[in-house]
């Protein structure tokens, strides 16, 4: 596998280094985050649509890919569906620009999206396309985030072509864990820098920690060669603003919308405390089992 994306990547890996090397100056040059999860169901594209947003509240530039091809859900939770006009098949079939298919959201300027393509074949889009369609973008960006189909097929070859930094989404469970490891190995192979490589640990319970029946976080980094960037709980409100089709950022008294603001201005260069999920206390515990 790693050799066919290796044959398969290399147009799309000197559109990135030449783009890295353009950002040494200092023309706008989109730092490109692919967001990855071994597992379908893991929150890459939740991540994905609040992360954008935080950052854009931020004041950054920011484009959001779906290269989810054959679905689509990144415009659907982010309430754009009915915005958008062109997706990702216009492109491949050379029918419109990329930068004509990013749709604006309408209540932060700075945020666009481009929506993957229903009616697009999975096998149609191919790295390196994907690598020169960011390659023109990237001068217009501060951020590119795409949000990539679970797996390590076609899908995520095309994902991590144009990044030159990765988020892996994991959630807190041994078959995860271990394929983070192995999405990081595939992406190094690609030219992806180890040091660009980190991990989202995303739906912590603290009462099945407690229980042993889900792994801890701090745990979990003894064993990982990657750092965890960021903790983020399994919460209500995720949950209603994904339903809401309102990135949860947007209610800011939510620790979720603190939390992805919290990763945003880290991932934009800033010092931050990370906010960790609590551990239950013994009295919680004690309460937990009683009250069964
Ligand atoms: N921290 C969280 N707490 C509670 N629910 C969450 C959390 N993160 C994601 N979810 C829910 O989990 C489901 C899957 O999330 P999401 O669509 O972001 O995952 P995904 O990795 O993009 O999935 P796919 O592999 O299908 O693209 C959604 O219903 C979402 O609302
Ligand atoms: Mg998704």
């Amino acid at each position: 596998m790693a050799n066919d994306i290796n044959a398969n990547h290399k147009a799309a890996a000197t559109a990135r280094d030449q783009a890295a090397d353009k950002a040494q100056t200092k023309e706008r040059y989109a730092k490109v985050y692919t967001i990855v999860s071994g597992k379908g169901g893991a929150g890459k594209t939740t991540v994905c649509s609040n992360l954008g947003m935080a950052l854009s509240l931020l004041g950054k530039k920011v484009l959001l890919i779906d290269s989810d091809i054959g679905l689509k859900n990144l415009d659907v939770v982010m309430g754009l569906e009915e915005y958008v006009t062109n997706d990702i098949a216009g492109c491949v079939a050379g029918k419109v620009k990329f930068s004509s298919a990013a749709v604006q959201d309408p209540r932060v300027s700075s945020l666009f999206v481009i929506a993957a393509s229903q009616s697009l074949d999975k096998s149609q889009l191919t790295p390196k396309q994907m690598g020169l369609f960011c390659h023109e973008l990237m001068k217009d960006f501060d951020y590119i985030l795409i949000d990539a189909p679970a797996g390590i097929e076609n899908g995520f070859a095309c994902a991590i072509a144009p990044a030159t930094h990765a988020l892996i989404v994991v959630t807190p469970e041994h078959a995860s864990l271990r394929n983070a490891d192995r999405i990081a190995g595939l992406m190094e192979a690609n030219g992806i820098l180890p040091k660009n490589i980190s991990v989202i640990v995303n739906k912590i319970e603290a009462h099945l920690i407690a229980d042993s029946i889900a792994l801890d976080p701090d745990e979990m980094q003894k064993t990982l060669a990657l750092p965890i960037a960021a903790q983020i709980p399994f919460d209500y409100d995720i949950i209603s603003s994904n339903f809401k089709k309102r990135p949860v950022v947007l209610n800011g008294r939510s620790l979720a919308a603190k939390i992805f603001v919290n990763i945003a201005r880290m991932i934009d260069g800033e010092k931050v405390e990370p906010i960790v999920v609590k551990k239950l206390s013994v009295f919680d515990r004690l309460f937990n089992i009683f009250s069964r």
